[in-house]
């Protein structure tokens, strides 16, 4: 694996050998034998707000060894205007691997063309994929096999959490349920690209019935700020709380990948009363990052 760039472009193989390298380097945190990115120096350069996936690269590239700096895009030239492909060729000379955070997907790629570097996706508009990949293990590491189970999406279903969610369904062989208003969801086109066995609905009770897995994002992602009067409008009742659990399996996980806004697609209590999910899913982007920075460097 050279780059991680989508879940789109992931193999089913790929993703499993992520999960296991996940497995040991979390068993070894504090006691790694190896340090993988010894001598190398990476970059973070976000366009975006971050704390999760900020701090857990910092951290996972220190824990291997490696140097990293954080470049806040506006900072740098890229922010006045100097092309992605011109800093990616600069980069590419200087530092051994680049985590980026950014709106279009088209200049992560770009950027991993032209850097040829190792280049990870820390989120685009069009998909997160470092977080469903930490998902599943999470869900995986306590429930068992994800393959066969119902995971129930509920909220702005169009955005990047979901997308990733849509793509990993093929190809690790899940039931995915979007619940989301006839505006956010995703398109038809996508579904079909993805395959697998994915269905969109407006009834959330509908969609929740015998799920293993509620899971929810914010309903106004960074860069569309502007609209959240209207959606806000919009997806009011598209939200995970008691009612909409107990129509899930008993057994049923809830999923947040943060940050969390209570009282919108999440309610307090459900929250807290599964906090310990949720902060475990959250922690988890350490190891398997790790894992991931393990796998695809140079
Ligand atoms: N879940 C997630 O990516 O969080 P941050 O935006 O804080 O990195
Ligand atoms: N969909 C959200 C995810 C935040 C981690 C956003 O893009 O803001």
């Amino acid at each position: 694996m050279k780059n991680l760039l989508s879940i789109e472009q992931l193999s089913a193989a790929e993703m499993k050998e992520i999960f296991s390298t996940a497995t040991r380097v979390k068993a070894e945190r504090g006691c790694h034998v190896d340090q993988p990115l010894r001598g190398q120096t990476w970059a973070l350069i976000f366009s975006k707000s971050s704390t999760r996936t900020r701090v857990s690269f910092e951290v996972g590239i220190r824990e291997l060894g490696g140097d990293v700096m954080f470049l806040n895009a506006n900072d740098i030239q890229l922010g006045r205007g100097e092309p992605i492909k011109d800093t990616a060729r600069v980069m590419g000379r200087m530092v051994h691997g680049a985590v980026i955070r950014t709106f279009a997907q088209h200049d992560v790629e770009e950027f991993a063309e032209f850097s040829n570097i190792p280049t990870i996706n820390a989120l685009t508009d069009d998909e997160h994929p470092c977080q469903i990949l930490t998902d599943i293990f999470t869900f995986e590491e306590k429930n068992g096999p994800i393959a066969g189970k119902v995971v129930t999406f509920v909220g702005d279903g169009a955005c990047n959490v979901p997308v990733s969610w849509i793509f990993a369904a093929a190809k690790l062989g899940f039931e995915l349920r979007i619940a989301a208003p006839r505006a956010f969801q995703p398109s038809p086109e996508l579904l079909k690209r993805a395959g697998g066995s994915v269905s969109c609905t407006e009834n959330l009770m509908e969609a929740a019935a015998g799920s293993d897995l509620l899971y929810t994002d914010v309903w106004v992602s960074m860069g569309k700020e502007s609209e959240s009067a209207e959606r806000i409008k919009q997806l009011t009742g598209y939200q995970i709380n008691a009612l909409l659990l107990a129509k899930a399996n008993p057994s049923a996980l809830v999923m947040h990948c943060l940050p969390a806004y209570r009282g919108k697609e999440i309610d307090a209590e459900t929250f807290e009363s599964h906090a310990s999910t949720i902060f475990d899913q959250a922690e988890n982007r350490l190891h398997v990052q790790k894992a991931i920075l393990s796998l695809i460097r140079k």
